[in-house]
């Protein structure tokens, strides 16, 4: 994860591996389920605390009403929040990258795929590990990024603590609340990730209902056929050839 210029590769890689090994274990899943309402949830707080620095750039606003459900009148009034947004476009950041550099040294990236490439626990932990730390530009960092560009933007909510878990000031929302809020983002990123899932997951009672009105037809189809030898059968069991009937294009039978 981290992208430091003038590190030796080797070095790097291996500090690397070292923190996802010792992080390896304390990944933590978002709580709740997935579902298109946590998605259009996560998708409106996206848009008023991340779309300010990331863009979601496979994702076009018109594709957010398909899928979604979503009115365009709701998508303009909630999502398309960064000026300048394209109604037909995908989904921008208000700061330039160039602008973004600046503050941040780093542009804050693409988030299209974030949660195919990571995972979805790892980006809930991510988003609720950051930290109090003086020492760092933003005065933030972060337990499973470290030395993170990205200011912890959720602080008012969440609360401000330092890295052995002291709070320094309380959020404004309740934990519980907090977790929900941060894990319909993870939702609208996962759904980010793989904009079929819910066209997919309507298509499948229809595949299914295919498949079994299919398996109907055949089954009736093999009954059909064995009918005339069934009737054939003698008490036995035996199938009665002789009551069969002639194949009249041999020419023995003729
Ligand atoms: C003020 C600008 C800013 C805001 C607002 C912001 N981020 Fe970031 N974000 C960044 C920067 C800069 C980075 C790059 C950090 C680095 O590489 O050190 C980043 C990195 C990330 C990463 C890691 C990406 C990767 O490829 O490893 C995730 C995930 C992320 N941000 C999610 C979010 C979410 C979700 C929100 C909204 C709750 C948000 N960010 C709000 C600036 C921002």
């Amino acid at each position: 994860m981290m992208r430091k210029k003038g590190v030796p590769v080797l070095v790097g890689a291996l500090l690397s591996l070292g923190v996802t090994v010792a992080h390896a274990g304390s990944l933590i899943s978002p709580p709740g389920s997935f579902s298109k309402s946590t998605v259009i949830a996560g998708a409106k707080l996206f848009a008023d605390h991340c779309s300010a620095c990331h863009a979601v750039s496979n994702l076009r606003y018109n594709r957010l009403a398909i899928d979604l459900g979503m009115s365009k009148a709701e998508i303009k009034k909630d999502i398309m929040l960064p000026s300048g947004a394209n109604y037909l476009n995908g989904m921008k950041p208000a700061m330039s990258q160039a602008e973004a550099k600046k503050w941040f040294g780093i542009p804050p990236p693409n988030l299209s795929h974030i949660v195919r490439a990571e995972g979805e626990p790892w980006v809930y932990t991510y988003l609720t590990s950051f930290y109090w730390d003086p020492t760092r530009p933003s005065g933030w960092n972060n337990r499973v990024f470290p030395e993170v560009a990205m200011p912890n933007v959720l602080a008012s909510w969440g609360g401000i603590y330092t890295k052995s878990g002291k709070q320094l000031k309380a959020g404004s929302e309740s934990p519980a609340a907090y977790h929900r809020q941060v894990a319909a983002i993870v939702a609208f990123l996962r759904y980010a990730s793989d904009p079929s899932i819910f066209a997919r997951e309507a298509l499948g009672p229809y595949v299914l209902g295919a498949l079994v009105l299919l398996s109907l037809v055949s089954y009736l189809l093999k009954k059909a056929y064995w009918k005339d030898i069934d009737d054939r059968r003698d008490a036995e069991g035996h199938i009665n050839t002789s009551a069969m009937p002639k194949n009249k294009t041999k020419p023995d039978d003729t």
